[in-house]
């Protein structure tokens, strides 16, 4: 279900993210041209294809994976969205970060706050809201959205605790 982007796959992957928009995502309209440079440059060296049927139906992107709190971009194309592939990668990478990288103790990721599929996506797979970023997110028109951060702690991966951030303690 999931493959490792392979370095001569470059076509492919500027195809999959040119050819359609990505709302949610700051400059929604991928050019092509950028992704090929990229991927030359090595940027998609930690990039999965997640695969429906054998077909290429979305990507992840894992990056500070030398940190001890690493991120990823996650991208479903549109008709495969609502079908579990979401959750499926998140636990995927979730399950390989912390089973593989003894260094890492939190996963961390942040959407726009309209992005309801993706909070859905984050609290299914057990990552807590940990922040709320008033209009921090610039959309292709210059609106200002909201951002909300979520991650999940070594701890609650190994347990299924879910530990509530400390927020009133003011
Ligand atoms: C966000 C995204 C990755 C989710 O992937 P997906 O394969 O559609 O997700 P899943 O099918 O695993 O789960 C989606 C969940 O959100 C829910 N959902 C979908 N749209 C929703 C909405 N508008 N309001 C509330 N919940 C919604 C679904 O019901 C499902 O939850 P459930 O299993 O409890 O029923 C995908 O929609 C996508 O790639 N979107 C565009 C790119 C993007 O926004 N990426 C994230 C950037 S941080």
């Amino acid at each position: 279900m999931f493959r490792r982007f392979d370095a001569g796959e470059g076509e492919a992957l500027a195809d999959f993210l040119a050819g359609e928009p990505w709302p949610f995502h700051t400059g929604s309209q991928v050019d092509r041209a950028d992704v090929l440079e990229r991927a030359a440059q090595g940027f998609y060296d930690e990039t999965y294809w997640i695969l429906a049927d054998g077909e290429r139906a979305g990507i992840v992107r894992l990056f500070d994976l030398e940190d001890a709190t690493p991120m990823f971009d996650l991208r479903i194309s549109e008709s495969h969205r609502g079908k579990g592939l979401g959750q499926a990668a998140v636990r995927w990478l979730t399950d390989r970060l912390f089973g593989e990288f003894a260094h890492v103790e939190r996963i961390e990721g942040t959407t726009r706050q309209d992005n309801a599929a993706m909070r859905q996506v984050f609290r299914r797979c057990g990552y807590v809201k940990e922040a709320h970023y008033r209009k921090a997110w610039p959309d292709a028109a210059g609106h200002r959205h909201d951002s909300v951060g979520y991650a999940i702690i070594r701890h609650d991966w190994q347990t299924g605790d879910t530990t509530v951030p400390d927020f009133h303690d003011e």
